[in-house]
């Protein structure tokens, strides 16, 4: 049954803005990127989701799909963006099943709250893979597809949004890892405006600050601190899915035609101020000066 807008998506954007288009997005299970192609193909594209869990890959499509008649959703599982060849065939399934990839979106992201110097070589290493090869890895599977589409297309084609965060601007205790792989997507974005600009592209960022309602927020933001930490937002409030999923359909529909290179911060202002944002409320010297192991401390501060 079709679904009403209004709770995923401004009333703003016209039905069918996005009819005979495709969006490839890995983390496409997760809860920010579920809502934003939720979002885009409520307003007219078909789309495909990529994920490390099968059952939920294809759960979610399932579940994306019933937004509007007709809607196509491939969800494809046993997909892990830290391995190139396997982005490299689920964009060719997409291709083949969907007919093109117009829009991408790079969504997938792993984290845990950890002290640097409870931080293991391959702790950091596993979150640098998955945020930003993972990340390089889907630009680079769907590159030659979205120059294709931008070359097909007088509307708006050949777009790419990379998922990042607000941390690496504000500098955060526990998330040495997060921030330093969501600093060097923000470069990939860039790097990639400039070089395929020319190609037809435009590779931009969005950059959400805690957003209720996402399994990061849940495990990532101290328990119970939510009230808290939206004191430090000056819009009052967590940032909502659809506050994301605005952000989506902003960069790849017409309005967003010269925008390019560029950071789209959906924090409500707080990176501004320095707060709100993951491990806000969480105390500081003490989280990261005790030799205890953090994981424990924190179960029982919980
Ligand atoms: C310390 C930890 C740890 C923890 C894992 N490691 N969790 N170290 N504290 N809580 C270490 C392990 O000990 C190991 O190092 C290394 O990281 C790899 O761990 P694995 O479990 O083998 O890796 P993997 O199976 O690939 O899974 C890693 C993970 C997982 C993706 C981070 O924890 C996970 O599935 N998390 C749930 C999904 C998630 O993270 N969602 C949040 C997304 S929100 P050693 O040395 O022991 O081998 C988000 C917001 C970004 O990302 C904000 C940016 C700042």
């Amino acid at each position: 049954m079709a679904q009403s807008a209004a709770k995923f998506v401004s009333s703003a954007w016209q039905k069918g803005i996005f009819d005979g288009k495709v969006v490839f997005c890995t983390g496409g299970s997760g809860d920010i990127c579920s809502a934003q192609v939720r979002a885009l193909v409520y307003l007219g594209a078909n789309a495909c989701i990529v994920g490390r869990n099968k059952s939920k890959a294809e759960s979610v499509a399932r579940d994306i799909a019933a937004v509007r008649p007709g809607a196509k959703v491939l969800g494809l599982g046993d997909a892990d963006v830290r391995e190139a060849k396997v982005l490299e065939d689920a964009a060719r399934a997409c291709v083949d099943e969907l007919g093109s990839i117009d829009f991408a979106i790079a969504g997938a992201a792993g984290n845990f709250l950890a002290p640097f110097l409870q931080l293991s070589p391959n702790a950091f290493r596993t979150i640098v893979d998955i945020d930003l090869i993972g990340a390089f890895n889907t630009a680079k599977a769907t590159a030659p597809y979205l120059i294709r589409s931008s070359a097909a297309s007088k509307g708006a084609s050949g777009r790419i949004i990379f998922i990042s965060s607000t941390t690496q601007y504000t500098g955060r205790h526990l998330v040495t890892h997060g921030a330093s792989a969501k600093a060097g997507i923000d470069a990939l974005s860039a790097q990639l405006a400039i070089e395929l600009g020319p190609r037809g592209i435009t590779s931009n960022v969005i950059a959400p600050g805690p957003i209720a309602g996402t399994e990061g927020t849940r495990s990532l933001l101290d328990a119970g601190k939510a009230q808290e930490v939206s004191k430090h937002i000056p819009r009052g409030r967590l940032g909502s899915l659809k506050d994301m999923s605005n952000a989506a359909v902003y960069l790849f529909s017409d309005a967003g035609d010269f925008v390019n290179g560029t950071i789209l911060v959906v924090d409500g202002g707080a990176w501004r101020t320095g707060g709100g944002s993951i491990g806000a409320g969480i105390p500081y010297p003490e989280s990261v000066t005790s030799d205890e192991p953090f994981a424990a401390r924190l179960k029982k501060a919980r």
